[in-house]
């Protein structure tokens, strides 16, 4: 079993050079299914902590839609955000995500991160608008390998 296990990741290291790039997965099942409810479940590595422990006070009110959940399993989702976050666990996927984001800034929306526009730049209005796609923050529309981390696809 752990010699196939071994062998599956040095197959999937082959078929993705990129695998040294991934950025973190959400690994915790709580977390997954909690925030993979109405959209994927974002990789902490894209926020700074403050932002995650900004979103995690206010999620009656979560970009429009209540996403509000009991108060100890929203305690315990806010650690592992934080603990994986861009400034914090994040790697070297969080510490591209922070360029550009000043000190005190508290950004909540991924999407609307310089570090995002720039990768994003040369997508035409038209893409964004497109049926299978209808919102920047569908990841996985693009990306297939989004939910594993994997952004450099295409
Ligand atoms: C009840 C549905 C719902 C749940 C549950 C939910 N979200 Fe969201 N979330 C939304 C909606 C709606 C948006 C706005 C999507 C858009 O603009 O396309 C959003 C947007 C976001 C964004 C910003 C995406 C961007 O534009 O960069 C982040 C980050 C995010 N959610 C994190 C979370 C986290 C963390 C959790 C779990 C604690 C969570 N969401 C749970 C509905 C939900
Ligand atoms: C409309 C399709 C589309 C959507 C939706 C989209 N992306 Fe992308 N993304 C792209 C394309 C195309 C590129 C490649 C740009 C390049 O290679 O220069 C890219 C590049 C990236 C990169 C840089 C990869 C690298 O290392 O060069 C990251 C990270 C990324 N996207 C993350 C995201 C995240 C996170 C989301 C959702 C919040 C998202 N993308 C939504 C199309 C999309």
């Amino acid at each position: 079993m752990l010699r196939r296990l071994a062998l599956a990741a040095a197959f999937s290291l082959a078929a993705f050079p990129a695998l040294a790039d991934r950025v973190r997965p959400v690994t915790d099942p709580e977390t997954q299914a909690a925030c993979g409810e109405c959209h994927m479940a974002f990789q902490p590595a894209f926020l700074p902590a403050r932002s995650w422990d900004r979103m995690m006070g206010q999620l009656s009110d979560h970009f429009g839609d209540n996403a509000a959940m009991a108060p100890d399993k929203t305690e315990r989702i806010r650690k592992v955000l934080m603990e994986g976050a861009a400034d914090t666990g994040g790697g070297k996927a969080g510490s591209k995500a922070l360029r550009g984001i000043g000190s005190k800034d508290v950004p909540l929306r991924i999407t609307e991160l310089p570090r995002f526009q720039k990768k994003h730049d040369r997508i035409a209005e038209r893409e964004w608008k497109r049926p299978e796609v209808m919102s920047k923050a569908n990841c996985p529309a693009c990306h297939k390998g989004a939910e594993a981390g994997l952004y450099d696809d295409d």
